[in-house]
């Protein structure tokens, strides 16, 4: 019974957050709706870098190598001091008779919540980039002449005006993520958690003992990624995560609900929101920082669908062993279904493929490519990335789609 009550309550607020009833709290928006913030202090709007900078975090051990900080200091002084100062202060000739000033780099708090990528993105695109072109900057672009390793080197000797002897990393400075985390307490805790770990109190009510668990968000596994098996997602594929909710794939509450989400869609939260949420939660996770170079899985053009192609699909749907797990008309029951488990060891359900509308990461014909080159990190679903070729798996996807229609295509 009382189990019963859990399950209900758990239901109530599942139905509040699927509905997308959460509320920001206009305090915690800490940049103006210009984003003008730290104007008044001489310093400058730290808006989240833009997607295609995202991923361009600094590997922590270059600013306190004393080779790059050297390498830096010679490409600061004869390229940015004019403008900047020799002292980092913004005060150099060049800057004196600007309209906007040269940024301080001295102004420790300032450049405490200045994020890795933000200050790479600066330095590459200069003030030619919204919301400072429109503001007269003069800071030049420079991804044209500095590569990436001698932006990261003038990056260590700028940081080293601020007399902070760490690395620049956001477990150092936990302000330069401080907006993300106001919001992630008030939309993500109660499922995963004050600390990510995935045990926050609604999420434990949720479907105890079953697959899926609120994820430990410090756990490096990713299910929604496209990157291949084994490695982090990007901030996009996060982004997407966050804006598109998490569907579930069946389960106690689930009967007769087609677009019923275990995780609520936030797609109504202000992208520059979302943004900074990242922002917090890739700084649970230093292995973001680690990593030199990321790959994404590629997705060629979708070819046309034609009954040969889904008769294909068919055959390798029982040669690749879909069938143990997902059963033969893909109703999720195949012979080993009941005992798969996730890598909690919690039993997890082989999803119910004539159901397009419930996958997780997707349902066009993209998003399933994508489903089987990548695989679900975490639970039995593999990557097919090594054992099919393209035309192969894009045969699959349409068997795939066509099983809703009892593999018709
Ligand atoms: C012609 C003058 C000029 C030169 C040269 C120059 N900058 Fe700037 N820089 C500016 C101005 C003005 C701003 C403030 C406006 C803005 O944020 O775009 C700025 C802003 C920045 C910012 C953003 C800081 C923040 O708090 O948002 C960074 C980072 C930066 N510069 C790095 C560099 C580096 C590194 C170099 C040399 C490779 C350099 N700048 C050369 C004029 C210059
Ligand atoms: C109602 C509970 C609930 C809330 C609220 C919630 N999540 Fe989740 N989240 C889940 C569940 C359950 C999973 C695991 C789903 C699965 O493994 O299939 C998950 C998984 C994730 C993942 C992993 C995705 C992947 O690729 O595997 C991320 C990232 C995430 N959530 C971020 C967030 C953020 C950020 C917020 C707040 C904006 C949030 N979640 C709010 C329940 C929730
Ligand atoms: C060892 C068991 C197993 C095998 C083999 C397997 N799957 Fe899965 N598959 C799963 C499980 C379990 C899930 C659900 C994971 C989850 O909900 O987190 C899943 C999920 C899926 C999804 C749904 C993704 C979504 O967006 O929700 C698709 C599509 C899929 N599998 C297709 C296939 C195809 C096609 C094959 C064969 C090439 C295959 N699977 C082989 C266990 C398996």
């Amino acid at each position: 019974m009382r189990r019963m009550m859990l399950r209900w309550g758990a239901a109530v607020v599942m139905a509040a957050l699927a509905l997308g009833v959460w509320v920001v709290d206009p305090t915690v928006t800490r940049a103006d709706p210009n984003g003008e913030k730290h104007e008044d202090e001489g310093g400058h709007a730290h808006v989240p870098a833009p997607l295609e900078y995202a991923d361009r975090h600094v590997p922590p051990s270059v600013w306190t190598d004393p080779k790059m900080i050297a390498r830096g200091k010679e490409i600061y002084t004869t390229t940015c001091a004019v403008c900047h100062g020799d002292a980092g202060d913004g005060k150099g000739p060049a800057g004196l008779a600007l309209p906007l000033k040269p940024s301080s780099f001295r102004d420790r708090a300032g450049v405490a919540e200045m994020r890795d990528n933000y200050w790479f993105w600066r330095i590459s695109e200069g003030g030619q980039v919204e919301p400072f072109k429109s503001k007269g900057s003069a800071m030049p672009p420079w991804k044209g002449t500095l590569s990436v390793e001698d932006r990261w080197a003038v990056m260590a000797y700028q940081h080293t005006f601020t007399g902070h002897q760490g690395p620049h990393v956001p477990w150092e400075h936990p302000e330069s993520v401080a907006m993300g985390h106001d919001i992630y307490r008030m939309s993500c805790v109660g499922c995963h958690g004050a600390q990510g770990k995935g045990d926050g109190s609604v999420g434990a009510t949720l479907s105890p003992r079953r697959a899926p668990q609120p994820r430990d968000l410090t756990s490096s596994l990713f299910k929604f990624r496209s990157t291949p098996s084994g490695q982090l997602p990007t901030t996009g594929d996060l982004v997407r995560t966050i804006s598109e909710g998490i569907r579930s794939s069946g389960g106690p509450f689930t009967i007769g609900l087609s677009g019923y989400r275990i995780m609520p869609s936030f797609r109504h939260m202000p992208e520059e929101q979302r943004l900074e949420l990242v922002e917090y939660v890739k700084s649970l996770n230093k292995a973001f920082w680690e990593r030199a170079e990321i790959r994404t899985v590629e997705i060629p053009p979708r070819p046309r669908v034609t009954p040969e192609r889904v008769a294909r699909g068919k055959q390798l749907y029982a040669d690749a062993e879909c069938l143990t797990c997902h059963g033969d008309r893909g109703r999720g029951d195949g012979k080993s279904a009941p005992e798969l488990k996730d890598n909690q060891q919690l039993p997890i359900q082989a999803t119910d493929l004539t159901r397009p509308r419930r996958f997780k990461n997707g349902r066009r014909p993209e998003d399933v490519y994508r489903t089987l080159m990548t695989g679900f990190a975490g639970t039995p679903m593999p990557s097919y990335a090594d054992a099919l070729e393209p035309e192969q798996a894009w045969d699959l996807v349409f068997y795939v789609l066509s099983l809703s229609q009892g593999g018709t295509p």
